[in-house]
């Protein structure tokens, strides 16, 4: 009994920093944007992919942005700069932090721009990943 625990323990800890995040894997939020993981580097959990938003009430949609973020163990950050030379530039920035949880990532996020001040301000949210 002992030796089960002991190895049940072992197992848990050595899970490494990415267990939670499949790859490849597509997640789709409660305003219809996408999330596509498409790599993933297994010694640091750093991960790479895409990001199409199609929120009702914000620019940039409907196209593709790169995305990078890092997950240890469940925590999952990851951002999106809404500037590219492919698709329209919005100059805005966000981050999403929040937690892998089996087939749902709950976040919150944070959107950076410079408003006609010429000062940085910030919106704040939450969205709701459910992997497709
Ligand atoms: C912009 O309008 O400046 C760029 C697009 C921002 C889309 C935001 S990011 C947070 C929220 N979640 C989404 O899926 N889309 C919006």
């Amino acid at each position: 009994m002992t030796r089960l625990f002991a190895l049940l323990l072992f197992s848990l800890v050595s899970l490494p920093a990415y267990a939670q995040l499949p790859v490849p894997s597509t997640w789709v939020n409660q305003r219809g944007s996408v999330l596509s993981i498409q790599t993933l580097d297994a010694s640091t959990g750093t991960f790479t992919g895409t990001y199409v938003n199609n929120a009702t009430g914000f620019s940039c949609r409907g196209q593709p942005y790169a995305t990078a973020g890092n997950v240890t163990a469940n925590k999952i950050n990851f951002y999106v700069n809404w500037t590219s030379p492919t698709a329209p530039t919005c100059r805005t920035i966000t981050i999403w932090t929040g937690r892998v949880a089996g087939n749902n990532i709950p976040t919150r996020w944070k959107l950076y721009y410079v408003g006609a001040d010429w000062n940085f301000h910030k919106m704040i949210g939450r969205d709701f990943f459910t992997m497709r």
